[in-house]
């Protein structure tokens, strides 16, 4: 049997564009080898531990397990009303994964791949605790992006071990953080590297942007790996009371544990699957930003505990919204649920449009005006079409066809099934996309040119013969898209009373005797440019609406008091190479700001000078000095230099 797994959804938010470019294609993957007659167990479930989650729930005033239980169901609803169907989707918080996590890290433990060790944490002293993963924010040592304690997730990607990150501050309290010593368990990752330069060269498959990353990775810089974290949230971790492993242990672990409860229900053997030798039949879809986890850290326990290890790791391109990188922050973001099911979007379009857009490995862009030109050209353009004529020309003027049909059209449906099968192995689902569509060009050229409205009149039988051909290409496409497009290819296949739910993909070429033909409906509706513009809105509200987002509006703006003031007096504050001290005549007041200016003017060239000054900013004290107003300036590579009106204008003025 195959297994096929889906990166884990944190059970931390809701279901977004984002998630669905690893399930969707997952899922679509699964059926189609279904169709061609393999045995597959799909699983996956919720990541429920580590800090973002702790984080998330100490924020709204609830326990992890509430918070967890929630998106939990969420999930479970959102792949629901996809069609996206595990066979199982389990929890790692649940008692089937600690005991398997616990399994394996006792055995990684025995066999000496696991030590203790002091490091130095980073602690925040205002909150009196150590601040794991995502409660400590700083520097990335490698670029120099803001980032997060494990993972550096602005800039260039890496995962950060803890006691890396610089200039760590609390992201609770927003104090300065500083390291602490405390005992902490290693996985010796770096005993693995000749192991894992060979599985990553001449055994493990799947799409090349995740087998190049992961050999580079490997090559570079492996590290020893911190498996610990200071949490009561999560496995604990055998031995020690207050440590629990590191979320990325016990969540591909989920993998496993997920397989086992399975094949209870299923009847089948896990062990067949986890523990039968070196390599096993095992494919991990995810995105691309998991792939130093699927494909570095995940091998080595694999490896270390003695378990199989995985076949392929099918790493996606990551998604953007509307030509932008893709950040719930700043308000780029499709939700599943709000966005997309509640505005009564067909949830085919979208699995169309999520594997058909571009090749698997690249980024995937997702446009509302993007979608509305794929589903009227190409969904109801071309394929709804052709099903549509065919079906409906055949129910009106015959109401069965004894099915005779041509060699040439069989070959050309067995071409096109080929190519599908081929492309599918490859994990090529634009490919698939665009065989299917070419099929349905085809059928619409072959209708056209044969005119069996104008036939009918003349030669009854030769027209049914046409559309004996015409109805074996429906069918054909009917079964090539079912996978992509099940819901919608269910009510279509009715319409020739055609089981296409348990077709194998060979059934596009068997012949009936007769089809018989019941009114037809149309396949898919379509979208409408308002329909469009009403979902541009919305998202181009969430995005002005975001933190720091794009847009500010004018009241924002109008809150600052900006107005022309006159420097009477400079004088250099002392002990500060930057700081100068100015009394500023800002209309009828004199206040006292401090500007850090120092390093490109002196004192004596400011006095008499107009400048900006922003006088309802909050007072504040630089060097003891207290600063009553912001003077504006050009910033130039860290210097400041002073902006001035462009002719005199009285003292006050107002900026807008
Ligand atoms: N919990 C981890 C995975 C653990 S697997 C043992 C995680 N969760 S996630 O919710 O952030 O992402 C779930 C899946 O969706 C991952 O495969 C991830 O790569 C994928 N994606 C999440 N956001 C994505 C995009 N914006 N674009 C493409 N895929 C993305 O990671
Ligand atoms: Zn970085």
């Amino acid at each position: 049997m195959k297994l096929v797994t889906c990166g884990l959804p944190y059970a931390n938010g809701k279901a977004h564009i984002g998630h669905l470019r690893t399930y969707i294609p997952a899922d679509v993957y699964v059926r189609y080898l279904r169709m061609m007659g393999e045995d597959v167990l799909f699983i996956c479930g919720s990541d429920c531990h580590g800090t973002p989650i702790v984080v998330n729930a100490e924020k709204e005033g609830v326990s992890p397990k509430e918070l967890v239980d929630r998106y939990h169901e969420h999930f479970k609803k959102v792949f629901k009303e996809l069609g996206v169907e595990f066979d199982f989707y389990g929890r790692t918080d649940a008692e089937y994964n600690h005991r398997r996590t616990q399994e394996i890290v006792k055995t990684l433990m025995e066999k000496g791949y696991v030590y203790p060790k002091e490091i130095e944490l980073a602690y925040c002293p205002k909150c009196d605790r150590f601040l794991p993963d995502r409660y400590v924010e700083g520097i990335c040592p490698y670029c120099g992006a803001v980032a997060r304690g494990d993972e550096c997730d602005q800039g260039c990607g890496r995962h950060l071990e803890p006691g890396e990150i610089l200039e760590p501050k609390c992201k609770i309290c927003g104090s300065k953080a500083i390291y602490r010593r405390q005992k902490h368990y290693f996985f010796k990752l770096t005993a693995f590297k000749e192991f894992l330069l060979d599985y990553l060269e001449n055994k493990l498959e799947g799409t090349s942007n995740a087998l190049n990353y992961a050999k580079e990775w490997v090559r570079r810089e492996l590290k020893d790996w911190c498996i610990t974290r200071n949490l009561e949230w999560g496995v604990k971790f055998p031995g020690e009371e207050n440590l629990v492993v590191y979320v990325w242990v016990d969540a591909p672990i989920g993998y496993v544990s997920f397989t086992e409860e399975a094949c209870k229900l299923k009847g089948c053997n896990w062990e067949e699957i986890w523990r039968n030798g070196e390599i096993s039949d095992i494919v991990h879809f995810i995105g691309l930003d998991i792939v130093y986890h699927h494909c570095i850290f995940w091998p080595a326990m694999l490896k270390g505990a003695e378990y199989s290890l995985p076949k392929a790791v099918v790493a996606s391109g990551m998604v953007k919204v509307e030509g932008k990188t893709f950040s719930k922050s700043r308000g780029y973001v499709v939700w599943v649920e709000d966005d997309y099911l509640k505005a009564g979007f067909d949830p085919d379009y979208l699995r169309y449009y999520i594997v058909s857009y571009t090749s698997h490995e690249k980024d995937l862009n997702f446009s509302w005006n993007v979608l509305k030109e794929k589903v009227n050209n190409e969904l109801i353009g071309t394929l709804g079409n052709f099903i549509y004529r065919v079906l409906h020309f055949a129910w009106k003027n015959f109401g069965e066809v004894r099915m005779r049909v041509d060699e040439e059209i069989l070959e050309k449906i067995r071409e096109v099934k080929e190519k599908i099968e081929k492309s599918i192995r490859a994990w090529e689902f634009k490919e698939v996309c665009d065989a299917f569509m070419e099929l349905a060009t085809f059928g619409n050229e072959y209708f056209q040119y044969k005119k069996p409205w104008e036939l009918i009149k003349k030669d009854r039988d030769e027209c049914e013969r046409v559309l004996a051909n015409a109805i074996q290409l429906v069918k054909a496409l009917i079964v090539f898209s079912y996978p992509v497009m099940p819901k919608s290819m269910e009510k279509v296949a009715k319409a020739m009373n055609f089981d296409v739910k348990s077709a194998k993909i060979d059934s596009a070429l068997e012949v009936d005797e007769v089809v018989k033909l019941e009114k037809p409906v149309l396949p898919f509706k379509k979208i409408e440019d308002e329909k469009v513009r009403e979902m541009e809105e919305v998202l181009m509200r969430r995005i002005e609406g975001a933190e720091g987002g794009e847009f500010i509006d004018v009241n924002d703006f109008a809150k600052l008091d900006i107005r022309i003031g006159k420097i009477l007096k400079a004088e250099r504050v002392k002990g500060s190479k930057k700081l100068i001290r100015l009394e500023v005549d800002v209309g009828g007041e004199v206040r006292q700001v401090v500007a850090g200016i120092a390093e490109t003017y002196k004192p004596e060239e400011l006095v008499g000078k107009l400048v900006p000054v922003l006088v309802n900013i909050k007072p504040a004290k630089l060097m003891g000095v207290e600063s009553r107003g912001m003077i504006l300036a050009v910033d130039v590579d860290g210097k400041a230099v002073l902006l001035e009106p462009e002719r005199d204008v009285p003292v006050g003025s107002k900026v807008r």
